[in-house]
């Protein structure tokens, strides 16, 4: 089992944990740091008619998703994410669009509270990998806190079937699929993102990352190596992402 701050770690695309109490300076000018919220939007919009909705967002970093829900739909929204610094930004905005009424964030690790939020109509996974075990595990732990129908939003990638990449983040289509259908669940819609355009959204992020990582390493310079290598591994998710990974955001469906 690994330790959380690993995990978090690798959800933010590092490797070694020694980044984790940087991680909030050094992604302090991002909101968005996974889904595209109005793709999540738009496939509540197209599927999910009731009022009323009873939403949880695991790992929901600085809100981006949960606060535009809240702008949208008539629903309470809870979000869990373990960086106290996200949660806190979290809240900021929640006000800043009017929402705090209809946003509850917290800090804390998913693993251990998902089961105090029950009767929920949504889901949602952002970007977060495997936050509850592996993508069966992970909606295995989940679709008992599910209304019927209930809903999952799940942003995630998998490598095509046929690649022969090491990398180890993401399962083929089939086995990413298989996961799905044998936690019970159906696919109510899928979006998959097109690779044009995406060099430039992850240059932009990228470029704000580097400056905040140039900013660390001139005051501690004894950790250069620690600071360079994570934005090395930046890097290669990017790379990842432009080349070989299909990426796509899938709403889910369980019905009881
Ligand atoms: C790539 S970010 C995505 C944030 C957000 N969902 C979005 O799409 O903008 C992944 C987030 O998952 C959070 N996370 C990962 N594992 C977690 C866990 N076990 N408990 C709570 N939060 C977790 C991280 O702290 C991080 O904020």
């Amino acid at each position: 089992m690994k330790d959380i701050k690993q995990k978090v770690t690798e959800s933010l695309d590092g490797f070694n944990p020694d980044i984790f109490p940087y991680l909030p300076f050094i992604l302090q000018d991002l909101w968005e740091m996974g889904a595209d919220p109005a793709t999540v939007t738009g496939l509540m919009e197209r599927n999910i008619q009731k009022t009323g909705l009873k939403v949880l967002d695991i790992g929901c970093g600085k809100g981006a998703i949960s606060v535009r829900i809240a702008e949208k739909f008539d629903c309470i929204v809870y979000g869990i994410d373990f960086m106290k610094e996200f949660i806190e930004d979290a809240k900021a905005y929640a006000k800043k669009y009017g929402v705090e009424s209809k946003c509850i964030f917290r800090q804390g690790d998913a693993n251990e509270l998902i089961h105090e939020y029950q009767n929920l109509d949504l889901a949602i996974l952002g970007a977060v990998g495997p936050v509850l075990g592996d993508l069966y595990q992970t909606l295995e732990r989940i679709k008992p806190l599910l209304n019927s129908p209930g809903f999952v939003v799940l942003d995630d990638a998998y490598l095509p079937d046929d690649s022969k990449s090491e990398y180890k983040r993401c399962p083929h289509k089939t086995d990413f699929f298989d996961q799905i259908i044998l936690a019970g669940f159906s696919v109510a819609e899928e979006v998959i993102f097109s690779r044009d355009g995406m060099e430039d959204d992850e240059m932009e992020m990228f470029i704000k990352m580097k400056n905040r990582v140039s900013e660390l390493i001139a005051k501690e310079p004894e950790k250069k190596e620690l600071f360079n290598n994570y934005l090395k591994s930046q890097e290669y998710e990017f790379q990842m992402l432009a080349t070989e990974l299909e990426t796509g955001t899938w709403l889910l469906k369980h019905t009881k």
